[in-house]
């Protein structure tokens, strides 16, 4: 069911509902007025961005939000004062909040764009929290999360949703409206969260600033617009979300300290390297990240790994900051390139070859399985994709295979469709064995309405017999991982630029327990 629905603000927030809350909740109210000092004017309605909670361990969440009363003044300082605010933050059993399990203090600085990230560690595993803040006497809407089960448990089910692409001009976020009514255990975002251009689009929901972002301000603004839809928070306040970043976070086609080739002064590498520090820092602000992911200058940590008890391991990785630069084809068998760096890879090796869950995720953002987009002898493929670096993507997929990895499965973001992939032996070898599966979601909104195929999806078919589906609708992934099979449902909407559209179920496909590949359901 769909928690903090902003219309829910409107009965706790404001003077009138202050009081009142003290008549609903009566040993655990927020009914005392502010203790921030009250010689400055109050802040009405600071919590136009929402909350969100994320990267889910079996003691705590992190839980956020960030202070905005006018979220698109183009200061990008939402409307706050240049002052330290008070953040108070309740967690409890209950959506009422009666049962309150841990309550605390923050405080929301200006150099930090007033975000607040309360890491919070001591609550019960596999358990629904509820949560909520206050700030200058306002209560913002409810958020309710779930912690991950215990390490050495072995549950028997998880659910979750993956998404990516969300080109706020290119379509409403329809699919995020559904994706709330689910019972989830997560989400995992898989890049483009933001894009950073000027497009405006025909919708309505042009791009603020109205240009390409650069400054720490134009991040501020565009994050902030892109929080501000409906469907997005009630999405982020229903479940904890487990986010990593692409290109369009920072720049298009960005790879390491190298922008993509353009007349922009972040042609100079060192020009780049400072406007990503500003997209990473305005980045962190935004999301319900923990300590060890907030950025140092130009350099962000966001891989990492997720446990859910003995069923599934998660691996957040980054394949932007450490990857050499894209190559023509004739290039990309250097066995020197790489699209994780070397401390990453030794990091996913080391994981994935101890003591894993029973399904392994490997949570990313570019095609993983080749994907031979010309008919015929000749080939051609994208050199933004693991692809373009050729012996690293096998020699992932190799490892996976001699180290045992249990149940190893792909999930991708970037292309604005869904595929379904066999991971091969040899790509080049229909008949080699299945060692994997690669699960591609489809676009929250990017590209618009989108089609079911286009022509060049049966020449991709047709030249990639381990690519077993592709659909060009827009939507999310829903999984529910058991013991014994993995089943994944491509859930769709058949327009964005209306809003209101139903959800399909497009197709489903199961995994099962120990033997790689999909199987249509
Ligand atoms: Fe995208």
């Amino acid at each position: 069911m769909p928690h903090a629905s902003p219309s829910r603000r409107v009965f706790l927030t404001g003077t009138a509902a202050a009081a009142g809350a003290s008549v609903l909740l009566p040993s655990t109210a927020w009914a005392t007025t502010s203790t921030t000092a009250p010689a400055a004017p109050r802040i009405s309605d600071p919590f136009t961005l929402g909350v969100a909670s994320g990267d889910p361990w079996p003691d705590g969440v992190v839980l956020w939000t960030r202070l905005a009363p006018e979220p698109l003044a183009l200061d990008g300082r939402g409307g706050m004062p240049d002052r330290d605010i008070t953040v108070e933050w309740q967690v409890a059993a209950d959506e009422g909040f009666r049962k309150i399990a841990q309550s605390g203090r923050s405080v929301a600085r200006p150099e930090s764009g007033h975000s607040v990230h309360v890491e919070l560690s001591g609550l019960r595993p596999g358990t629904d929290y509820f949560y909520r803040f206050r700030a200058e006497g306002e209560i913002s809407p409810e958020g309710r999360t779930r912690t991950a089960p215990r390490l050495g448990s072995s549950p028997e089910r998880f659910a979750f949703a993956f998404a990516s692409c969300q080109n706020r001009p290119d379509g409403h976020y329809t699919a995020y409206a559904h994706m709330a009514r689910e019972d989830l255990d997560l989400v995992a975002f898989l890049g483009d969260y933001i894009y950073e251009g000027p497009a405006q689009g025909s919708l309505g929901r042009g791009h603020l600033p109205v240009s390409e972002i650069f400054s720490l301000a134009d991040y501020r603004v565009r994050h902030a617009q892109y929080r501000s839809d409906p469907d997005l928070q009630a999405a982020h306040a229903a479940f904890p979300w487990a986010l990593v970043f692409d290109d369009h976070e920072v720049e298009n086609n960005w790879a390491s300290d190298i922008s993509e080739p353009d007349t922009e002064p972040d042609q100079d590498r060192a020009v780049f390297l400072e406007r990503r520090a500003r997209a990473f820092q305005v980045y962190y602000e935004h999301m319900p990240l923990r300590r060890e992911q907030r950025p140092k200058g130009p350099d962000m940590r966001v891989y990492r790994r997720l446990r859910f008890g003995d069923l599934m391991d998660f691996y957040m990785l980054d394949t932007r900051q450490y990857r050499d630069d894209q190559v023509p084809d004739e290039q990309r068998d250097d066995p020197d390139r790489t699209i994780l760096g070397a401390e990453q890879r030794k990091w996913l090796f080391r994981r994935t070859a101890g003591r894993t869950g029973r399904w392994n995720v490997l949570a990313q953002q570019v095609f993983f399985s080749q994907r031979d987009t010309v008919s015929g002898p000749g080939t051609n493929f994208s050199d933004d994709a693991w692809d373009d670096y050729l012996v690293e993507r096998d020699a992932v997929r190799d490892h996976l295979t001699e180290a045992g990895t249990r149940n190893p499965v792909v999930i991708t973001g970037d292309v604005h469709a869904s595929y379904v992939s066999d991971i091969k032996a040899d790509f080049n070898d229909a008949a080699s064995r299945t060692v994997g599966t690669e699960l591609v979601g489809t676009s929250i909104s990017s590209g618009g309405d989108g089609v079911e195929q286009n022509p060049g999806d049966l020449v991709q078919l047709a030249e990639n017999p381990h690519i077993k589906y592709i659909n060009r609708r827009r939507g999310y992934v829903r999984n529910v991982v058991t013991r014994d099979a993995w089943t994944a449902t491509y859930r769709t909407v058949d327009f964005v630029t209306r809003p209101g559209a139903p959800l399909v179920d497009r197709a489903t496909f199961t995994i099962e327990d120990g033997h790689p590949g999909v199987v249509s359901a």
